[in-house]
């Protein structure tokens, strides 16, 4: 994992730095033809058409697998659509869904349908990506755990791969299928494999070349499930691979994943992506698969909340506008909604929560940075020119200390329009640059601003986008320095929408030849001056909260600053575009819906919301979440209304207080214990490319065991003398162990972020020859490694012992045993998959469960905790009572020493939704959303706790936390249905 992530950093900062010339293309492996035979997804070289419409796809990656909740995908789906958004990404994860080789699991919370359902009724399309490889931060990278013993390369041609793939692409094949646009559905492109940019021979060492008959057989594939709607690739560089797709793609993260580090880490923003581009698919459009909308982070890292300060609304603005800069019409922002490594689902290098620093949060809530998305993707929305713009000039501007980079679009089509990005050269700059620019325009070339002394205004960490000659509908904008965000045509006036930072000057100018009055009709008249000639009026404004100019019946323009900017949403009216209706509500508007003359609106609120609706004379009434929302005239002809937010107080439990039982959950080092019903270790060989030094192979995924806790248990018979245990032992990053002789605690290795690995040594004492003895090894197991590189074989690095001895004297070894989730592949609990369980007695037992009858269970709560080196398992039930038309997200927050080596994983109704480890850390706040928590009912929450310190471990504290209380909500959210505890048959 290591390796890999330093070697793919390695080479894309190599790629960076040769600013990128494409390796040569492959020929002659078009499998399919433009079009694939359909003519409802098509393209030119500028941009996609859908249903003949030429489009701007603004597209937002989440996974569904990172939510198991059905019922919460419109909540996250609708948030993604109110952006101004179009379109959604997904990965899907094969190893969750083939978690026992040729058995799908695609029916309760990993059924596809309700999230493509979602997607149609939230007005989305939807962008698959079913890999066979993924990447993602998650276990294997998606590859299934079986994998580990199916030999030879993966992610190539090897026939073994093929074999293991080919069932899989042809089962999720057939889902997308149905799903296509073509059929109906939102599905409108997909992505066969992921980052297929770099390449390994079976020894590891680099492979120049990319396995073309590979990427001919997922294609051929993708085509014979059914799939004709385009598909696309995405190279981690613009570096000409997999160029058989119909539609070339590449990723970027510009920011990096430093979280440590604050914007003073940054990169300037690279100018090369167009021509690169260019050079390799001159015939498609840019199509960035995936852009960078926050980081992952690693055990021991940051925590989400200290990425987020790193890579928030100022990220946005340098980085997503200098995608524009390229004429980028495809544009994927990785992740927008990250979600949970719920059930064991990360890979080694991350942790329980998956929140991305994204602009919607893991507990669902907005975050600033989606705001300042939703500032830009209206406006690409309402700029059809910018489709076929593409840049025409680079050009610097280092005047009076400032230092700019001003890159100009010209509409290739249209032959009229530019769109200007200016921005800070350099992100380090810190001052706040002031300037005049020279643009081109219908009226010849114009120095702005125009009027009086004012100069342009460009903070640090901000860029901006100046057009000219751009038409809002009837309207002829010669230029505007202030930013569009929206314009519409309502009831035949032009309403147009623009803001700027508080404070600044920003002029916009209209040709026309009407003299108008400059009718200010809110906000200060002594903001705003004006000229006009016989040709233009240029209006020029100080930016405040809201200014309003009435221009004759003919135009209203609003001037609003940034925070008032976040607060205007521009629904697709009954899910139709260009209806014309733009509403200014606060935290979120949902939906907007005509029925007869009522506007019918929905979203969220959190204190007191100020509406503004523009909207044509027509609508007589307008309802708030089904509410009737009353409104008065305002002086410039819109509706205005107040809406005073009711969030009722609710009981919450004190987990500090519950009434919590426990139970041992380690009596495998008891003198009796039976471990007969454990599989026995007995291999003597493995696929794995490493082999090991051990008399039988001690590899957890060769019997089948792939997640959580895994249990090793040698029998021997001592020589008599042997008085040290030596082992190496794999687990992933931050993984620990603890060992016992018999009943006699060994010791623990504890972990720190970085290891993977441990070489250990245990004295042993006793072995008087003849005697019985019994190695238990209790292991963590993060996840499987990703393999990032086509042909590797990472994810196959085992979880076990590789090599283990005696010092002293050899004893005669009868046997190994092992154990990890109850029936491994073959796993008990197929509602909630096959990686939601580890291998701890309790959870074997399926006690980790809701109703459980655990009356007869000891009282301890966990503050108390474990008074040696072992595992408790604690169970608690709380009732939750939360009213309807509310969202109230909540975490299990939990908190110990930071120097307490404490792994504790936390169960809610039998979810795994938590992995805490003391002393590395960072997560302490474990989000579990609605329908995993009861919100109406009884919950119950599981903790094991394995104390891997001499003197015992507890928690210092456990919280049921309400992490807001907003208003609305998506509307009923179901639990997620899985079954309670039963006796399981042959359960050990
Ligand atoms: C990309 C990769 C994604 C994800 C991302 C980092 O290179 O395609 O799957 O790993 O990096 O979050």
């Amino acid at each position: 994992m290591i390796y890999s992530t330093v070697l793919k950093a390695a080479l894309l900062a190599a790629a960076a730095q040769a600013a990128v010339i494409p390796s040569s293309s492959p020929s002659g492996l078009r499998v399919r033809q433009i079009g694939n035979g359909q003519d409802v997804v098509t393209w030119d070289k500028y941009s996609f058409y859908v249903d003949g419409e030429r489009v701007m796809i603004y597209s937002g990656e989440v996974h569904p697998f990172r939510n198991p909740v059905q019922d919460l995908h419109l909540d996250i789906l609708q948030k993604v659509k109110a952006l101004g958004f179009n379109a959604v990404s997904v990965y899907i994860h094969w190893g969750l869904v083939e978690y026992e080789r040729g058995k799908f699991n695609w029916d309760g919370v990993f059924d596809l349908q309700p999230f493509f359902d979602a997607a149609k009724a939230a007005g989305l399309w939807v962008i698959v990506r079913p890999g066979p490889y993924i990447n993602g931060e998650s276990t294997g990278g998606g590859l299934p755990g079986w994998g580990v013993r199916v030999e030879g390369q993966w992610r190539n041609s090897n026939a073994n791969y093929t074999a293991a793939w080919e069932p899989y692409i042809s089962s999720v094949g057939k889902i997308i299928a149905k799903n296509q646009i073509t059929k109906g559905g939102p599905v409108i492109l997909t992505q066969p494999e992921n980052e297929y940019s770099a390449f390994m021979y079976p020894d590891g060492s680099l492979n120049p070349d990319e396995d073309l008959l590979y990427e001919k057989q997922l294609l051929d594939a993708f085509a014979d499930a059914g799939i004709e709607v385009p598909t696309f690739c995405n190279d981690a560089w613009i570096g000409g691979h997999f160029l058989s797709v119909d539609v070339y793609g590449y990723d970027n993260y510009p920011a990096g994943f430093d979280c440590l580090n604050p914007i003073t880490s940054w990169p300037d923003p690279p100018d090369y992506f167009y021509s690169s581009h260019n050079d390799v698919a001159p015939n498609t459009p840019n199509l960035i698969a995936e852009f960078q909308g926050g980081s992952f982070d690693s055990w021991g890292g940051t925590t989400f909340e200290q990425c987020y300060k790193d890579l928030g609304p100022e990220m946005v603005r340098v980085y997503n506008k200098n995608t524009y800069a390229s004429a980028t019409h495809l544009l994927n922002i990785y992740m927008m909604y990250g979600g949970t490594n719920w059930g064991h689902l990360s890979h080694p290098g991350g942790y329980s929560s998956y929140d991305y620093a994204a602009a919607i949060a893991e507990d669902r809530t907005l975050r600033e940075k989606y705001y300042e998305l939703k500032l830009q993707a209206n406006f690409l929305m309402v700029s059809p020119a910018y489709l076929t713009s593409v840049p025409v000039d680079v050009r610097n501007l280092a005047t009076n200390g400032s230092n700019i980079t001003i890159t100009e679009l010209w509409d290739e089509v249209g032959k009229n329009q530019r769109f200007y990005i200016l921005r800070q050269t350099k992100v380090q700059e810190f001052t706040n640059s002031k300037f005049k620019v020279d643009v081109q325009t219908s009226a010849g070339q114009i120095t702005v601003p125009q009027l009086g002394n004012a100069v342009y205004s460009l903070p640090a960490q901000d860029s901006k986008i100046l057009i000219t000659d751009y038409p809002a509908g009837p309207v002829d904008i010669l230029y505007s320095t202030l930013e569009v965000l929206t314009w519409k045509v309502i009831d035949g006036k032009t309403v147009i929408i623009l803001y700027g930072n508080t404070g600044e000057s920003g002029e916009t100018a209209i040709l026309t030849k009407t003299s108008y009055k400059v009718d200010v009709r809110s906000g200060k008249s002594s903001t705003v001056s004006s000229k006009q000639t016989s040709t233009s009026l240029t209006l020029q404004f100080v930016v405040g909260e809201q200014t309003v100019v009435a221009l004759g019946d003919d135009i209203l323009l609003y001037v609003v600053d940034r925070v008032n900017a976040y607060n205007f949403w521009v629904p697709d009216v009954n899910l139709k575009k260009d209806l014309p209706v733009i509403i200014k509500a606060g935290y979120l508007l949902r939906t907007a819906t005509f029925s007869g003359n009522t506007l019918a609106l929905t979203g969220d609120t959190n204190g007191t919301t100020v509406f503004e609706v523009i909207a044509p004379k027509s609508v007589q009434a307008y309802t708030w979440n089904g509410g009737s929302l009353d409104v008065s005239l305002t002086r410039w002809e819109t509706q205005e209304g107040r809406y005073r937010t009711k969030t009722p107080r609710v009981d919450m439990p004190d987990l500090a207080r519950v009434k919590w039982k426990y139970i041992n959950s380690l009596p495998e080092i008891s003198g009796n214990y039976d471990d007969s019903k454990w599989v026995t270790a007995d291999n003597t060989y493995t696929p794995n490319p490493t082999k090991p030094t051990t008399p039988v192979i001690l590899y957890a995924s060769d019997y089948g065991f792939h997640s959580g806790n895994i249990l090793w248990r040698g029998h021997f018979t001592a020589s008599g003398g042997e008085n040290l245990f030596n082992l190496t032992i794999q687990g992933g990053n931050a993984f620990g162990y603890s060992i016992w002789d018999n009943d006699k605690y060994l010791g623990s290795f504890a972990g720190s972020a970085v290891p993977s690995a441990d070489n250990g040594s245990y004295v042993l004492t006793e072995w008087i020859k003849g005697s019985s003895h019994v190695i238990t090894i209790l292991q963590d197991h993060m996840g499987l490694e990703q393999s990032w590189f086509g042909g590797q074989e990472n994810f196959k690095l085992s979880r076990g012992l590789s090599d283990y001895s005696f010092g002293g004297a050899t004893p005669i070894l009868k046997h190994w045993k092992v154990t990890g989730n109850l029936g491994g592949e073959k796993f008990v609990d197929w509602a909630r998959g096959g990686l939601n369980e580890g291998g701890l007695f309790a959870v074997r037992k399926g006690y980790h469960l809701p109703g459980l009858d655990d009356s007869l269970w000891a009282s301890k709560s966990p503050l108390k905790g474990v008074t040696g080196p072992g595992v408790e398992f604690y169970r608690a039930t709380f009732d939750l009572n939360i009213p309807d038309g509310v969202d109230y997200p909540m975490s299990v927050d939990i908190g110990s020493s930071a120097t307490l080596a404490l792994r504790v994983e936390i169960y809610v109704n039998g979810w795994q939704f938590g992995k805490y480890i003391g002393n590395i850390g960072p997560q302490k706040s474990f989000p579990v959303p609605q329908g995993i928590l009861n919100y109406k009912g009884e919950n119950t929450i599981a903790l094991s706790l394995w104390s891997l310190e001499d003197n015992g471990a507890a928690l210092e504290s456990i919280d049921l936390v309400l992490r807001s209380q907003l208003e609305g909500g998506v509307g009923t959210v179901k639990n997620s249905v899985a079954p309670d505890f039963e006796e399981r048959p042959g359960a050990y």
